[in-house]
């Protein structure tokens, strides 16, 4: 657990486990997520979804502003994407899901990007063809979600550019180089495709304000290394006449290693949309980190530690929805009744109750996807 956390929008390396919520909220300038928001949300949507109450997005920016023009009668919209590079793991739906949610309550549109020219121009060894080939496939995930093809539009960087370009420009126009490198670190060695997508990704943000003519809220569900691209955006879309757009940061679901460590190149740290029950069974059994003891003894006699147990960890982040429930386990792991494959066995049997439904999803989105494209 001694690598040091990196974050950028292309690269988390280290621990994600114990990050310091907290201070990165302060660093960034966000607000916490708290009580006093969450119970205005309540008010209009009921109970609110498993990832606000447990605190998997953890922070925000202005969603009192979305709240109040909500009240006012100003709907707002929703907007998050997905850089296609490879399979979606778990982590990567989570943020969608907040979404599926939000568009039900608050009835709200849903706006996707699909930012196939950044996986293609910060991956060295990725081929255009081969993000556009993981575009078609990742689509099918978030589709099998549930998102109301009548009111979500997905757009591709690289196909939808006679919309998206022109006002791509207008924010490029107002981004120089020296925040571009100030807020993302980029060297005389970083192409120059790079320098400009930023303005790629705040397209959406206020795209349909633009189509319109009108100002329509924004909200931005997303995970926080994609923050950057925001604090830019956001400062960028006054000078455009529009408003900022408001953030929900999500946390980072923790890999299966110790200290929840990701990496594309450890594959046993992620669970993919795509793996059989067998598979899943198996990564949890052999990879996800326990906080408990080395054997069955010890653990009745002392407990284990929940707090650094990535199976526990899920359970609370979203797969055990049941709050009294997730309580009962705490307590249980932690005093050594519940012993690790017990644990591991209801986060098994969660992970895989929910994949075969989405697989089943996902087939059925194959039908469906043509009615969500963007057609300029
Ligand atoms: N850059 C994101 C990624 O690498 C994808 C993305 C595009 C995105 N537009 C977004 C994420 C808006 C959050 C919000 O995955």
């Amino acid at each position: 657990m001694t690598d040091k956390l990196v974050i950028t929008p292309w690269e988390i390396k280290g621990s994600v486990m114990g990050v310091d919520y907290e201070k990165l909220m302060k660093e960034f300038g966000a607000d916490a997520l708290n009580e006093q928001v969450l119970a205005r949300m309540r008010k209009h949507t009921g109970q609110l979804h498993v990832l606000l109450r447990r605190k998997f997005f953890v922070s925000h920016r202005d969603l009192n502003w979305i709240l109040d023009e909500f009240e006012k009668g100003n709907k707002f919209y929703i907007y998050t994407g997905r850089g296609p590079s490879g399979p979606m793991h778990l982590g990567h739906l989570l943020p969608f899901m907040l979404c599926k949610w939000l568009q039900d309550r608050f009835g709200a549109e849903m706006w996707i990007q699909m930012s196939d020219d950044e996986k293609f121009l910060v991956k060295p060894d990725m081929k255009l063809e081969d993000a556009q080939k993981w575009t078609e496939d990742n689509v099918l995930d978030i589709i099998a979600l549930g998102f109301d093809p009548k009111k979500t539009h997905i757009f591709v960087d690289t196909k939808n550019a006679k919309t998206m370009y022109p006002q791509a420009v207008r924010v490029a126009k107002h981004l120089n180089l020296s925040t571009a490198k100030s807020v993302f670190g980029f060297t005389g060695e970083t192409n120059v495709g790079i320098a400009f997508y930023t303005a790629m990704q705040s397209v959406l943000a206020f795209l349909p304000s633009a189509l319109s003519g009108k100002q329509i809220p924004c909200l931005v569900p997303l995970g926080l290394d994609q923050d950057p691209h925001f604090r830019v955006c956001r400062d960028i879309m006054p000078k455009l006449g529009y408003h900022k757009p408001a953030v929900l940061h999500a946390k980072f679901l923790s890999g299966l290693g110790e200290g929840g460590k990701m990496s594309a190149s450890l594959p046993n740290s992620a669970i993919y949309l795509i793996d059989s029950e067998k598979v899943v069974a198996d990564k949890i059994k052999r990879h996800a980190f326990s906080g408990g003891q080395k054997t069955a003894e010890e653990q009745r006699k002392l407990g284990a530690n929940p707090e650094i147990d990535v199976s526990y960890q899920w359970l609370q982040a979203f797969f055990e929805d049941d709050d009294e429930r997730i309580k009962k386990i705490h307590e249980e792991y932690k005093s050594g009744k519940m012993l690790t494959s017990e644990l591991k066995q209801i986060l098994i049997d969660k992970v895989n109750a929910f994949l075969k439904n989405h697989q089943a999803e996902r087939e059925k989105a194959k039908e469906k996807v043509d009615k969500f494209w963007w057609k300029d």
